[in-house]
């Protein structure tokens, strides 16, 4: 961190902490002020941060902070594709695949788009025969896009019915070989490195059960997802089935890739191309609009105030949509494998917190689970729900009324509170939420929601002093597990013994 972002956080330490419950006294147009549209081609997304402890005093303050950490500069780098991953040396250029960044690499991703979009078109053609189901292997971020993406979207009238396994426990491979017909069947194998055990085992053993089905080319019904296409070619994927990405692109911001195919398989490419344009809109909105009006910069100034200001541990994150179940997961690893961090960009102790531990789950069942704690418990948990306004299903109107009118009231309880002669019926309140509306879950209302996260976790990274495009941390375990398959290590008593217990050691 610079001196002067330090003497910005001093200044955000000294300053009054209203609560809410005066903050909304005080300003009765807070909501037009604290929630606003991002605007998509044909419908849109609210961010409503009213139900924050943002006021104006906080606003300026770190908008004073942004300017000091560098963060226009850093945007800039960021859409440009200039190196902003110093500890790598590399770029971070996941938004020139959606056409926004340096012209070259915008150039290069629509190429490689087209070749993804011809091998869709021509396996929907038939191009490898009858194709109904599609096992996409891939682990983190080369699975959890399009897990999120394929049970957000894919509900209804998808083309190829898809299965993604991440899990190296084989209980998950054989699963998705109970729902497939292996003459039907074919294989993605979605590694950034094309390296990752887990992956390379998965595919082994779903090449090896075609095989035993009856299929006598398998390699022939593998398509390589990679930015390590020489590798894929090596282990034998035809280069025709090859869909490479750069290595510029990220594995947790890899969806917009050829990460997408097995999106577009499932859609079809129109509606792949829609994801991309809605992430395109909320680029050009992070890249355009100043200060808090910036939706992902005010929503990094709320995580910040929460994090730093008011010591907050965790953050929580609940879809009130059954179709973003696995959101909270995509979002662990975006932002705990971003901003999970110790250093700064520059290798100095960070010495303040960096990211929270983000959790979360689906309203209405979270409810009846975890929400005792956000009102009544110790730790305060900020809140972000995400609701969209036109149901996912056909049933009666009276679920979506239900669903949604609980969503609005845990906010307005978290807020508000109650109190009680009784200790154990008290609800202090003052507890923060933030509201993101869809209009309606579509392609491109999905891909700029991603996208809005995306840049969250880069304002947050910046307002920080860190670099969210590493992930050095997940290596040593990687490593070691390396050691005890190699037997080639020994270790302390208790990891010994367990190994012992499992033969995994003598
Ligand atoms: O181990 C962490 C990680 O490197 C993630 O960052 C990445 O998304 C995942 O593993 C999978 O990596 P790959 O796509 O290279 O198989």
């Amino acid at each position: 961190m610079t001196d002067s972002a330090g003497a910005a956080w001093e200044v955000l330490r000294g300053l009054d902490k209203p609560g809410l419950a005066e903050l909304f006294a005080d300003d009765p147009k807070r909501f037009d002020r604290f929630a606003s549209r991002v605007d998509l081609a044909e419908s849109g997304i609210l961010f409503d941060w009213s139900k924050t402890h943002l006021d104006a005093a906080h606003l300026l303050a770190f908008e004073k902070l942004a300017e000091l950490a560098g963060f226009s500069e850093a945007r800039e780098k960021l859409l440009t594709g200039e190196i902003i991953n110093p500890s790598e040396g590399r770029a971070a250029e996941h938004t020139a695949q959606r056409s926004v960044g340096n012209p070259d690499s915008v150039d290069l991703a629509r190429a490689l788009h087209r070749r993804m979009a011809a091998l869709v078109d021509a396996i929907h053609k038939g191009v490898l025969g009858e194709v109904r189901h599609l096992i996409h292997i891939g682990i983190g971020g080369s699975a959890l896009g399009p897990a999120l993406a394929i049970d957000a979207l894919a509900r209804d009238g998808a083309m190829v019915d898809v299965h993604v396994v991440s899990n190296i426990d084989g209980c998950a491979l054989e699963e998705a070989f109970a729902a497939c017909d292996p003459r039907t069947t074919i294989l993605a194998v979605a590694s950034k490195t094309f390296s990752t055990i887990e992956t390379m085992t998965n595919v082994q053993s779903a090449l090896d059960w075609l095989e035993a089905n009856g299929v006598a080319d398998s390699f022939g019904r593998v398509v390589a997802l990679t930015a390590s296409p020489d590798k894929a070619l090596e282990w034998g994927v035809d280069e025709t089935r090859i869909l490479p990405f750069p290595e510029s692109v990220g594995g947790r911001y890899s969806l917009w890739s050829s990460m997408g195919f097995p999106v577009a398989l499932a859609l079809g490419w129109p509606d792949f191309a829609e994801l991309l344009d809605g992430a395109a809109i909320m680029d050009r909105h992070f890249a355009e609009a100043d200060g808090a009006a910036n939706v992902p910069l005010r929503a990094a100034f709320a995580d910040q105030y929460y994090t730093r200001l008011r010591g907050c541990q965790t953050r929580a994150v609940f879809a009130y949509d059954e179709r973003l179940a696995l959101l909270p997961a995509y979002l662990q690893q975006l932002e705990m494998e971003s901003n999970g961090k110790s250093v700064t960009v520059g290798g100095a102790p960070v010495g303040d917190p960096t990211a929270p531990i983000t959790w979360g789950g689906v309203g209405t069942d979270a409810q009846h689970a975890v929400f005792q704690l956000l009102h009544q418990g110790t730790n305060l948990v900020p809140v972000d729900f995400v609701a969209s306004i036109v149901p996912g299903h056909n049933l009666d109107d009276e679920h979506h009324r239900i669903l949604l009118s609980n969503c609005f009231a845990q906010g307005a309880a978290l807020m508000a509170g109650r109190q009680s002669d009784d200790p154990a019926r008290s609800y202090p309140g003052d507890r923060p939420c933030a509201t993101i509306l869809l209009d309606e879950l579509t392609p491109a209302s999905f891909g700029a929601l991603i996208a809005f996260h995306e840049h969250r976790t880069f304002s947050n990274a910046v307002l920080m002093g860190i670099n969210p495009f590493d992930q050095f941390g997940v290596e040593l375990g990687k490593e070691i597990a390396v050691q005890i398959d190699e037997g080639t290590a020994h270790f302390d008593a208790s990891t010994e013994a367990l190994l012992k217990l499992v033969g995994l050691a003598v």
